[in-house]
């Protein structure tokens, strides 16, 4: 990370001043303990949040105090908050002292210490606990485990503590929602809703391009700044007319992978892609659902199915996904294939198939029937309090399709190997 590196400011919009100024004298906020700015993405939240957080907490607490800067992961908080962060902070003129890595990783600015946490999960918490700080500022809080956010208001209780929480939306049924924006009044909580256009430094070009990223419930979510229910399609976004090719030629030149999920009483799914020019080309497919053919595959007749998938091609990678435990093992022992363990974070790698099939970059083969009709049939499960799932069924092409998203161009798309 470049330390010299100064933020090049652009003017502020009304809705960030608020952000920035909301505890300062003259605000009819300023009594609140928690500000929540939550909405579009790439509306400016993140930077005004930043910079109102250290302004705050610098004249606050002059004799140094303890504040906590937790993002869902340690990578995701320095790309988004700790790197902006340093830049802010040089081009303030305010000198810091950065320690990047360990248990103790935090940012010294003055006599205040700001530690860095993830909220990655049930156990996150445990490093909060015993902490006594003066302030916290959660990036991207809604996808922080709900014990977090708990233990995260609990641990600021130093007198004229403050909260600085920013997200975008997800469920109405989610605790940030539920608990802290619905009860805003009664907990003193000051709300931000944020839009693109809250954001002056993005260009008509570049907001069109952030709206043509999403699709349904996605679209209301991180474009009109919305709460709302996942329901009715998954990838409303796919339209056979865009998405499907009459014939993809085997002889297409890239990088070639196999994805499968895996099933015996349920369906086995599997495709054959080629990735070339950013986009990922499903060329063919195999598909076995024992329920219709009335009899089982064993592992031996899926292995000479994927042999057959594969045909002469070079195969990169066979992405499983993960509980495949027994098939995994077999093709390891029969030496031929490289196999990559899937990602299986659905939601994250949902939003991410989502947001590849409304670039175009996901191309189905028009002999791929099963992908096709699952994409027609994959749903939101209605009846799941609380969280977004997909009902499972019809999910077995969606969730392969996804195991290659995720697996393999995501890491691509970010220039770096597959990982293991
Ligand atoms: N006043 C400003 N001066 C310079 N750059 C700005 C300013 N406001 C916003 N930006 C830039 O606009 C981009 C989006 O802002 P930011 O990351 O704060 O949005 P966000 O609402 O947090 O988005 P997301 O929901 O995607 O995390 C960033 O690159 C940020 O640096
Ligand atoms: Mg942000």
């Amino acid at each position: 990370m470049r330390k010299n590196k100064a933020f090049s400011f652009l003017p502020f919009s009304p809705q960030q001043k608020r952000l920035m100024y909301w505890w300062a004298a003259g605000s009819p906020h300023r009594d609140c303990s928690m500000v929540i700015a939550d909405g579009a993405v790439r509306s400016g939240k993140t930077v005004a949040m930043i910079c109102g957080f250290f302004q705050w907490s610098l004249a606050s607490f002059p004799e140094g105090e303890t504040f906590i800067l937790a993002g869902k992961t340690i990578g995701a908080l320095k790309r988004n908050v700790i790197r902006p962060a340093l830049q802010i902070l040089n081009a303030w003129g305010l000198p810091f002292h950065y320690v990047s890595s360990g248990d103790e990783a935090r940012l010294e600015v003055g006599s205040n210490v700001y530690y860095l946490y993830d909220a990655h999960n049930e156990r996150s918490q445990d490093r909060l606990q015993g902490l006594t700080a003066a302030g916290a500022l959660a990036d991207e809080v809604a996808l922080f485990p709900q014990n977090f956010i708990e233990q995260m208001i609990a641990r600021c209780s130093v007198d004229g503590a403050k909260l600085w929480l920013n997200c975008n939306p997800e469920s109405p049924a989610h605790y940030v929602k539920t608990e802290l924006i619905d009860k805003a009044a009664e907990k003193g909580i000051y709300h931000l809703r944020f839009l693109m256009k809250d954001n002056l430094t993005l260009s008509p070009e570049k907001r069109a391009m952030y709206e043509r990223m999403y699709e349904g419930v996605f679209y209301r979510r991180f474009i009109l700044g919305e709460w709302c229910l996942a329901e009715g399609l998954i990838y409303s976004g796919f339209d056979a007319a865009l998405h499907v090719k009459a014939e993809l030629p085997e002889k297409l030149s890239g990088r070639w992978f196999i994805s499968i999920d895996y099933g015996t009483v349920n369906p086995f799914s599997a495709g054959l892609w080629c990735v070339s020019g950013g986009k990922a080309y499903r060329v063919r497919e195999y598909y076995f659902d024992s329920r219709e053919k009335h009899r089982q595959h064993t592992d031996d007749e899926y292995y000479a199915a994927l042999e057959e998938l594969a045909g002469a091609h070079v195969i990169e990678a066979v992405v499983v996904d993960p509980s495949a435990a027994s098939f995994i093992e077999l093709i390891r022992r029969k030496g031929r294939f490289a196999v990559r363990k899937a990602r299986n974070e659905v939601l994250d790698g949902i939003r991410l198939t989502a947001r590849l099939l409304n670039e175009g970059r996901i191309v189905i083969g028009s002999g791929c029937k099963d992908a096709i009709r699952e994409f027609g049939l994959y749903v939101w499960d209605e009846k799941a309090v609380g969280e977004d799932k997909p009902l499972k069924t019809n999910d077995h092409a969606m969730d392969e399709i996804r195991y290659l998203c995720s697996t393999v161009l995501r890491p691509l798309d970010r220039g770096g190997a597959l990982e293991d």
